[in-house]
């Protein structure tokens, strides 16, 4: 008894302990033998000998558990510190980057229409003469070309000077109904405050078989994002003229700056241009051989939404990569 104790008090490690564990309870262990003997002994000495032997086995177990115990802390106590961090060591935060506001702003304005099932379609940046001009109702010597100053390549093509010749591509590839935004970048010859020779635009485009689609319809949804995009503003149609709109309609929004009396952001106007709409012109359907069908397209800048939206003062910073002005925008 005494040697089975002292072999349990001494085993140094749980491995050790562990065989020491199988040597006394183990199914052949020391135990097992001393039970075996019960099968020899006289029926009257049997009792008094397992009791002894059940308390022995006891005395030995409880033994055995602080003995383990006791080596579990102390092999936990030996990992710890054999892991231990040095956290008064210097360390480096780690950089974080940020979305680029006009990203911000332009998911915000997808995030809208996909909602309501509009598709996200896209174009090339570099286009042709019929998706960027001729299908949209502007023809060569168009003086409307004039409004959009416009970057050539050698073989007629252009770099976009806008959205809406993905209009022209998506009516291409499918039939009415259409339902659809595209948002990219375009070109023109442009450059101060308020102009950069690349911006972006987000373009809508909503096609109906049959005479369904009226004014209304732009209108409303048109005030709902508006409402969506700046908050409780007022909104108004001013008309205008578009090539591939007839009618069309600039929007306006109550300046959010001066709330409407008038201030330098709005020319004290106490308006803010932020859309170009109309219903969609029959040349444009004929341009894409689609009868019997009626529509409404609108355009927007990104870029103007953005500073609205987030109050940067010149376009070009939008630009210039300048870190202090996206840290902003974590
Ligand atoms: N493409 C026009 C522009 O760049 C915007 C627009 C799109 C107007 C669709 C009406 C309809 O100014």
């Amino acid at each position: 008894m005494k040697e089975l104790e002292s072999k349990i008090k001494e085993a140094k490690s749980l491995e050790e302990l562990d065989r020491v564990r199988v040597e006394i309870f183990g199914k052949k262990g020391v135990l097992s033998k001393e039970f075996a003997k019960l099968k020899e002994i006289a029926n009257d000495k049997k009792k008094e000998f397992a009791k002894e032997l059940n308390l022995k086995k006891e005395a030995l177990f409880s033994l055995f558990e602080k003995k383990k115990e006791e080596l579990e802390n102390y092999e936990l106590q030996k990992r710890l510190k054999a892991e231990a961090v040095d956290l008064s060591l210097y360390s480096y935060e780690t950089p974080k980057g940020a979305l680029h506001p006009i990203t911000i702003t332009m998911n915000k304005i997808i995030d809208y229409f996909t909602a309501l099932n509009f598709s996200v379609e896209r174009g090339p940046l570099v286009e042709d003469d019929f998706h960027n001009f001729e299908a949209l109702n502007l023809p060569k010597n168009h003086p409307a070309r004039e409004m959009q100053d416009t970057f050539f390549f050698k073989d007629a093509k252009v770099l976009r000077t806008h959205t809406s010749p993905v209009q022209i591509r998506t009516m291409l590839k499918n039939s009415p109904p259409i339902r659809m935004i595209a948002p990219g970048a375009v070109f023109r010859k442009d450059f101060d405050l308020t102009h950069t020779p690349m911006f972006h635009q987000v373009e809508g485009l909503v096609v109906e078989k049959g005479d369904v689609v009226s004014f209304t319809h732009l209108k409303s949804i048109l005030t709902e994002f508006l409402h969506y995009m700046f908050g409780d503003v007022d909104v108004r149609f001013r008309p205008s003229f578009f090539p591939f709109t007839e009618p069309s309609a600039e929007v306006d929004i109550s300046c959010i700056f001066c709330d409407g009396k008038g201030c330098r952001v709005c020319s004290h106007t106490g308006w803010l241009e932020v859309l170009g709409s109309g219903i969609v012109d029959p040349n444009v359907f004929e341009a894409v051989g689609y009868k019997d069908v009626s529509g409404y397209a609108f355009g927007l800048g990104v870029e103007r939404f953005a500073m609205l939206l987030h109050k940067v003062p010149d376009l070009r910073s939008m630009f210039e990569g300048d870190i202090r002005l996206l840290e902003q925008f974590r």
